[in-house]
């Protein structure tokens, strides 16, 4: 029997791990152990989406909880760490860029503990995002490095990675996202905001490089403000947003905007809904670039590059940064029809997950 400890940490990991844990939970000789860090700890950031995403209950939880990218890495380095050498796990299965998939990488590593990183090779080439940092540690580090679109191999093989290290299996968000499509349909989540479909557009926002300055997220603001009097907005907000509207003393911009639905952070199966209605999608996240694609609704990316650029090329996405100009323009264009249709990027098809355990099945 191989145990395999599956790490999540943060909200975008859940539907990463959640095919993964339920596939190897049925693969005969191996033991999957769920291991969350607590990196995201409110009920709408994390428990939710175990229930909605039939997780079971974490077998180790380690309440790490928030802080600066030194403390919250500290504190996963050491919690994790403890658990690892307690556990002795045949290999440490991470999933995107988060602080808590780079905490576990290095961990396992240095303690001789094979680890296979999923959506590896992704490359935004800014080192400014937290995130980028994570992406490029964790993947030095993986024995296994499963990649969602071509990018990813071509990135890993420039930075010399080992080329039968590197699988090309899809991408598991779709997996969950295929799989949970039909009864997000019966979400009420639009009758209770009062919206009708494909008549509204749907923001998030949480992007240190968009909310962590003043007069990024005021021009950000000012750029909804002129969309919401063409189209209603909803915009469920993550609690670090919300946290710098209050610290920049920007609520009374937000509470001008009588189109402006501000709601708390949805659920997997709302948000799903949410964004399978959506005329148009303005994020500054990594997975709704993704999931958008799939779902062949327009999404308008406020930052300058991308590290999923096949949502470029083949999906749905335009990258437009923060110009407010540039923002207002694109969303206009999507409402009116002028949009790309896009396609679904080659094995993102809801069977990743399946490859993925079958690649640990025969090499662990
Ligand atoms: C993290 C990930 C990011 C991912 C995002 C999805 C890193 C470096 N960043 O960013 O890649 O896209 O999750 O949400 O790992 N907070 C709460 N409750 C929570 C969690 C956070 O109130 O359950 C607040 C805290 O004030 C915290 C802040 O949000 O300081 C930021 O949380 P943190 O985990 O540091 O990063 P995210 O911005 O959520």
């Amino acid at each position: 029997m191989k145990k395999v400890f599956n790490i999540v940490g943060a909200r975008p990991n859940f539907m990463k791990i959640a095919p993964i844990h339920k596939r190897m939970q049925a693969t005969a000789g191996l033991v999957p152990v769920l291991v969350h860090t607590g990196q995201h700890y409110d009920g709408a950031m994390s428990k939710v989406f175990f229930e909605e995403l039939g997780l079971p209950e974490p077998d180790i939880y380690l309440g790490v909880g928030s802080g600066s990218h030194g403390e919250q890495t500290g504190r996963l380095l050491v919690e994790l760490e403890k658990v690892m050498v307690a556990d002795r796990p045949d290999l440490v299965v991470v999933v995107g860029d988060v602080n808590s998939t780079m905490a576990a990488a290095i961990d396992a590593a240095k303690l001789g503990i094979p680890v296979a990183h999923v959506e590896a090779g992704l490359r935004s080439f800014d080192r400014g995002m937290p995130e980028e940092i994570n992406r490029i540690v964790t993947d030095a580090l993986s024995d296994l490095l499963f990649v969602s679109e071509d990018s990813g191999r071509e990135n890993l093989l420039h930075e010399g990675a080992r080329a039968d290290r590197i699988h090309f299996v899809g991408n598991v968000m779709i997996d969950s996202l295929l799989g949970h499509k039909a009864r997000a349909e019966t979400s009420t989540a639009l009758a209770r905001i009062g919206l009708d479909r494909k008549r509204y557009a749907l923001v998030t926002l949480h992007r240190p490089s968009n909310v962590d300055s003043s007069e990024g997220l005021r021009s950000i603001l000012g750029a909804l403000a002129r969309i919401q009097r063409e189209v209603p907005i909803v915009f469920p907000i993550h609690p670090r947003t919300r946290k710098m509207i209050e610290q920049y003393g920007l609520g009374e911009l937000v509470a001008s905007m009588p189109d402006l639905y501000l709601i708390d952070p949805q659920g997997y199966l709302d948000f799903l809904r949410l964004m399978m209605d959506a005329s148009v999608v303005l994020t500054d996240s990594g997975g709704i670039q993704e999931e958008t694609t799939v779902l062949g609704v327009p999404c308008v990316t406020l930052r300058d590059n991308t590290e999923r650029p096949v949502t470029v090329t083949l999906g749905t996405n335009t990258l437009v940064g923060m110009d407010p100009e540039r923002i207002v323009s694109a969303a206009f264009e999507a409402l009116n029809g002028h949009c790309k249709t896009g396609k679904v990027p080659p094995l993102w098809d809801g069977h990743a997950s399946e490859r993925i355990v079958e690649l640990i099945t025969n090499q662990v």
